[in-house]
């Protein structure tokens, strides 16, 4: 029996299915490299020293996506595969519904076909919206300001659907808030395209002299320093949370959420610092404009996960800090580097 992985080539999902051959699951990855490269498949079997199965496939490619239900004993899917970039959602719309929702459509209906009912969803904190108080509980209204967060809505819900019309599914919805880091190997790690949207990516190109300086987006947000404070989670606790999740789901039915973040905020202004002091490297940075559609402060209430779960954060932000530099060191050009 294997567990399908979609989007496995990329940033959470490489991590992920690094965890799971370590853990001594069979591995079954699609992706259609939009967001990730070939060689990171070397880098996967280089860490764990196992093998495992890959399919370049776009998962609405629903012809192809049955073959590899027939080829190989699926068990449960973990799915990642989408795209993720607020501002471009805002530009290409139907890119994102069609990518997000009618990807995750074509793989249940595939998955109900092949009598395959776990599945283990990738969401986000963007659900928690602009008007709740953080500490954020699962059972907080949601709302989404995007067309990226708007999938990841539509999506939990489709998600519960399926639940109501099959009590014999088991559903885990994962809201992850803020993952950066990478492997302590240093060998997979975060690949943004162009220049990158997020905190961390953006960090590390300006400490390797690829970025000029930093932009910090606002410093007038009603938080200690006036900075965005945010919930950062390492992607290796991420991951094993994975395990977690996909453990309770293989011997429970029913459709839970849980929150994946550490609990704790920490502002634009502390990251920065905690970055060039573990790192011994400089962040030179300018204070600029709010980035519209930002909140102030936006953390977890983790307390679920590791209630029903038995899962927690591990790591800390020196961790974070110290892997991501640990992998752009490594590979100054992502996975193009020699
Ligand atoms: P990523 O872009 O690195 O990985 C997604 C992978 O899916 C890529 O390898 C991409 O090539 C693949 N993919 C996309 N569309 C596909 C399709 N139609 N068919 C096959 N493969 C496809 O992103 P990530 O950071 O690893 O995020 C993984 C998931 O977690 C995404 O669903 C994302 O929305 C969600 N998420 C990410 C974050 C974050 O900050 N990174 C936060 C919350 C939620
Ligand atoms: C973090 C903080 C910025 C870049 C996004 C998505 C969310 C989820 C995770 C997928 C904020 C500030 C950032 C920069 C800055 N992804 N910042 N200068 O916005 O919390 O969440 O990624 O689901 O949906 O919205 O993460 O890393 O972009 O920003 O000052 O160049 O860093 O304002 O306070 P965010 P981020």
């Amino acid at each position: 029996m294997a567990i399908l992985v979609t989007g496995g080539t990329g940033y959470i999902g490489s991590h992920t299915v690094v965890e799971l051959l370590d853990s001594g699951y069979e591995v079954v990855i699609v992706d259609n490299f939009y967001n990730s490269k070939p060689e990171v498949l070397n880098r996967i079997q280089d860490i764990t020293g196992k093998d495992f199965k890959f399919y370049e496939i776009d998962i609405r490619d629903q012809e192809a996506l049955d073959k590899v239900f027939s080829e190989n004993q699926i068990e449960a899917v973990i799915h990642f595969a989408g795209l993720k970039a607020v501002g471009e959602s805002v530009e290409i719309p139907i890119t994102y519904y069609h990518n997000n929702i009618t990807g995750t459509l074509m793989l249940c209906e595939v998955m109900q076909k092949h009598g395959v009912k776990k599945i283990v969803f990738s969401s986000s904190a963007t659900v928690y919206g602009m008007d709740n108080k953080p500490p954020y509980t699962e059972d907080m209204p949601t709302s989404a300001t995007n067309p990226y967060g708007r999938t990841k809505l539509m999506i939990e819900e489709i998600l519960k659907d399926i639940y109501v019309s099959d009590n014999s599914w088991g559903i885990s919805i994962l809201r992850y808030f803020n993952p950066i880091g990478a492997h302590a190997s240093g060998k997979i790690g975060e690949d943004p395209n162009g220049i990158p949207n997020n905190l961390l990516p953006y960090i590390t190109q300006v400490a390797c002299g690829k970025r000029e300086k930093l932009y910090v987006f606002g410093d007038d947000y009603d938080t200690n320093d006036g900075t965005g404070v945010r919930d950062y989670i390492h992607v290796v606790d991420l991951a094993q949370a994975h395990i977690k999740a996909l453990e309770k789901i293989l011997s429970n039915t029913g459709v839970e959420i849980y929150n994946l973040g550490t609990g704790v905020g920490y502002s634009v202004l502390d990251v920065i610092n905690t970055f060039a002091r573990v790192n011994q490297v400089e962040v030179p940075y300018v204070i600029t404009d709010r980035r519209p559609g930002d909140v102030a402060t936006s953390f977890a209430d983790p307390s679920k996960a590791f209630k029903e779960l038995g899962w927690k954060a591990a790591k800390n932000l020196e961790d974070m800090c110290r892997d991501s530099w640990n992998w752009q060191k490594n590979n100054p050009d992502g996975y193009s580097s020699e």
